[in-house]
């Protein structure tokens, strides 16, 4: 794999502003935009969803992620968005997909907080990396 400096990952989270009842509506809605957009600016990720709030991780050239993080801050289906990771990556860890979709259960064990505990460990302990994020957080929330 070709190193690329203008490469970074981003990790967000958000709140559900629209109505929760729509839900599966508004997701289809994202995954829609999301395969025509990021696939035409090659920024892959991974969107998760659960009790009204979002995590997304994306990972592209930086002008593309902030040409996607404009797009985010305008969105009103949801509020309160906080970045708690925007860092260089040397390579891509998401090549197959445009926007990889969790929409985990209200019973799923979770809190979004968390993440920036475990995003702290990342700092501490090894450069950051999309891929092995996502892993860990798939471990933290049991999914296989
Ligand atoms: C939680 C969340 C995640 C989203 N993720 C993406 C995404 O990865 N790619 C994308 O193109 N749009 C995404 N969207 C939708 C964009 O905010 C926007 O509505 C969409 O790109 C259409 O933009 P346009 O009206 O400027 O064409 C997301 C929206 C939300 C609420």
């Amino acid at each position: 794999m070709k190193n690329n400096e203008n490469l970074r990952v981003i990790v967000y989270v958000s709140e559900l502003t629209s109505d929760v009842a729509i839900i599966d509506k508004t997701l289809k809605d994202i995954i829609t935009s999301a395969n025509r957009f990021n696939e035409e600016h090659k920024i892959y990720g991974a969107l998760f969803y659960h009790n009204q709030r979002f995590l997304q991780l994306i990972e592209g050239e930086h002008d593309k992620l902030s040409l996607l993080m404009d797009k985010l801050y305008a969105d009103t289906r949801h509020t309160n968005l906080k970045v708690v990771v925007d860092a260089p990556i040397g390579v891509r860890t998401y090549e197959d997909w445009t926007l990889d979709l969790f929409n985990l259960s209200e019973n799923q064990k979770i809190d979004f907080d968390h993440i920036i505990t475990i995003k702290k460990m990342f700092d501490a302990q090894c450069k950051m990396d999309g891929w092995l994020f996502v892993q860990t957080i798939k471990d933290y929330i049991n999914l296989t």
